[in-house]
C-alpha cells in the first residue's frame, strides 16, 4: 500500500489486507519503555510481549504500519535488524490519517460505503453517524484497557466473520487492535482487518490529533473528506470556533461591514412600509445566528422572533402556525444544500406566516448561477426559482457583489 488509492482499489475489487500499526505508543511499550501512550494505555509487560509477538511470529501476508519519521527511530530500528524484520511488509502508516487531516480521504471512505462494514471501538465511536463509513456492525471495546479483552472481543468478531468472511473489520481499538488484527487474518483470509487507529474521532467531533484542530480541517476538509456536510454539525462547529462573528466569512470584519451595508436598507426599503401605528408586527428571523438584524428590525417597529439550527441562539425553539406579519432569512437559504432540508425550510417559513404575510429572502449569490458543485460545500445558491413554487414573486433586485434580494407574498 502506497497511497490512498492503492487501499481504494483493494477495497473496490474485493482483494483483502490486513494492516496493523506501529507507532510511537506501540514501539515505547514492545520496546519495554516505561509510560503510556497518548489515548493513556498504560505500558504493560504482558501487552509488550503480545506486541513484541505479533512482529516476531507474523503472520503470513499481514501488512505493518509505521511512521518512518518516528520518535523511537533508532531503537525500533535496532529491534528491526536485531530481529531480521526488515523483510516484513511495513507501510506508511500516515497515508491514511495524513489524507485525513489534508482533506483527501473522501474516495477512501466512499469505497467503504460500498462495502460491509464492522467496525471495533470504543464507546464515542458507537455514535459514528452512518453516512460517514455505511456500518454494518459495531464492536464495543474498553477505552485503555482494550488489550486486556482481546481475546473476547476477538471472538466476537469472528461470530460476526462467520455470516459474512468478506466484511471489511476497521480497529480503532488502540493496541488491541495489532493483538487482535493477526489472530482473525490468520483465521478468515478473505476479510479485510484495518487498523485506523484515531482517523474517525473528528466524524463523531472528537479533535483528538492535532491536525484536527485548525479551522481549515473542521470547517472544510472534514466535510470535503465525507463528500457533503451536516449542518447540524458544520453550524455549531463554526460558531465554537469562531464565536459570534461566524456568520460573515468567518470573522472578516470588512465583509460583516458589507453585509449590513447591503442587508439595512433593504430591510428598511421592503419591510418598513409594513408597520403602522395601531397594531404590532411580528417578524420571524429564520437562521438568525446571533441576531445581527435584531435591532434594525425593532427599529422598524417589529415584535421579533429568532429561530435557528444552533437553538441557543433563538429566541424561539419551534415556528407557530400564522404567528407571523413578516420574516426574513438572511444568507441562510443559500446554505441548505440538500431538497428535501430546503423544501422543510420553505414550509416551516409558508406555515409561520399569516395569509398576505411578507418574506423577505437575502442571498450572497447570483441567482441565475447554477451551484457549482464540490467548490464550496455549505453554498448551494438557488436563486428565486424553488422559492417560487411556495410563495408569490414580489419585488427583487440584484445588489452589489451578486448579492441577491427578494421579497415574496403567502
Ligand atoms: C451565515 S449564517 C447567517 C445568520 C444571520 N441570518 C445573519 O445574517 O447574521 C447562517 C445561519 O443559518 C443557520 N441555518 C443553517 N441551516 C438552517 C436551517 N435549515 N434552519 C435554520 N437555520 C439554519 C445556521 O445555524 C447559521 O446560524
Amino acid at each position: 500500500m502506497r497511497s490512498v488509492h492503492d487501499y481504494v482499489e483493494a477495497l473496490r475489487v474485493g482483494r483483502p489486507f490486513a494492516q496493523a500499526n506501529y507507532g510511537d505508543g506501540e514501539w515505547g511499550c514492545l520496546l519495554g519503555n516505561a509510560g503510556k501512550n497518548v489515548n493513556g494505555e498504560v505500558y504493560e509487560p504482558e501487552l509488550a510481549e503480545g506486541l513484541r509477538r505479533t512482529l516476531l511470529e507474523p503472520v503470513p501476508g499481514m501488512l505493518f504500519g509505521t511512521n518512518p519519521g518516528r520518535r523511537l527511530g533508532p531503537a525500533a530500528d535496532r529491534f528491526i535488524a536485531d530481529h531480521g524484520l526488515k523483510s516484513l511488509a511495513w507501510v506508511d502508516k500516515e497515508i491514511l490519517s495524513g489524507a485525513n487531516v489534508r482533506g483527501e480521504l473522501r474516495p477512501f471512505l466512499e469505497a467503504l460505503r460500498k462495502r460491509d462494514v464492522v467496525l471495533v471501538g470504543p464507546q464515542h465511536l458507537m455514535g459514528l453517524p452512518g453516512y460517514v463509513v455505511g456500518l454494518h456492525d459495531f464492536v464495543l471495546v474498553p477505552d485503555a484497557t482494550a488489550w486486556r479483552e482481546a481475546d473476547d472481543t476477538a471472538s466476537v468478531v469472528a461470530e460476526l466473520l462467520q455470516a459474512r468472511p468478506d466484511a471489511v473489520v476497521l480497529f480503532c481499538a488502540g493496541m488491541a487492535s495489532n493483538l487482535m488484527i493477526p489472530t482473525l487474518w490468520s483465521r478468515f483470509p478473505d476479510a479485510t482487518f484495518l487498523d485506523l487507529g484515531a482517523t474517525l474521532d473528528p466524524y463523531v467531533g472528537r479533535f483528538t490529533r492535532k491536525g484536527y484542530r485548525t479551522p481549515e480541517f473542521r470547517l472544510e476538509r472534514k466535510w470535503r473528506n465525507l463528500g457533503f456536510y451536516d449542518p447540524r454539525q458544520y453550524w455549531p462547529d463554526r460558531f465554537e470556533l469562531q464565536g459570534e462573528h461566524y456568520v460573515a466569512g468567518g470573522g472578516h470584519q470588512h465583509e460583516h461591514e458589507r453585509q449590513v451595508e447591503l442587508v439595512v436598507p433593504a430591510l428598511r426599503g421592503m419591510l418598513g412600509g409594513m408597520v403602522s401605528t395601531e397594531t404590532t408586527l411580528r417578524v420571524l428571523d429564520y437562521g438568525c445566528g446571533p441576531g445581527r438584524f435584531r435591532d434594525e428590525l425593532e427599529r422598524l417597529g417589529y415584535a421579533y422572533d429568532g429561530f435557528d439550527l444552533i437553538p441557543e441562539l433563538g429566541t424561539v425553539e419551534r415556528i407557530e402556525a400564522e404567528r407571523y406579519d413578516a420574516a426574513v432569512a438572511i444568507y441562510v437559504l443559500q446554505h441548505i444544500v440538500e431538497d428535501e432540508e430546503y423544501a422543510t425550510a420553505l414550509h416551516d417559513l409558508h406555515r409561520g406566516l399569516k395569509p398576505g404575510g411578507r418574506l423577505l429572502v437575502i442571498d450572497a449569490v447570483i441567482p441565475t448561477l447554477p451551484p457549482v458543485p464540490g467548490r464550496n460545500m455549505h453554498m448551494a445558491p438557488r436563486g428565486a426559482g424553488p422559492i417560487e413554487d411556495v410563495f408569490r414573486l414580489g419585488e427583487h433586485r440584484l445588489l452589489d457583489d451578486g448579492h441577491w434580494v427578494g421579497v415574496f407574498e403567502k
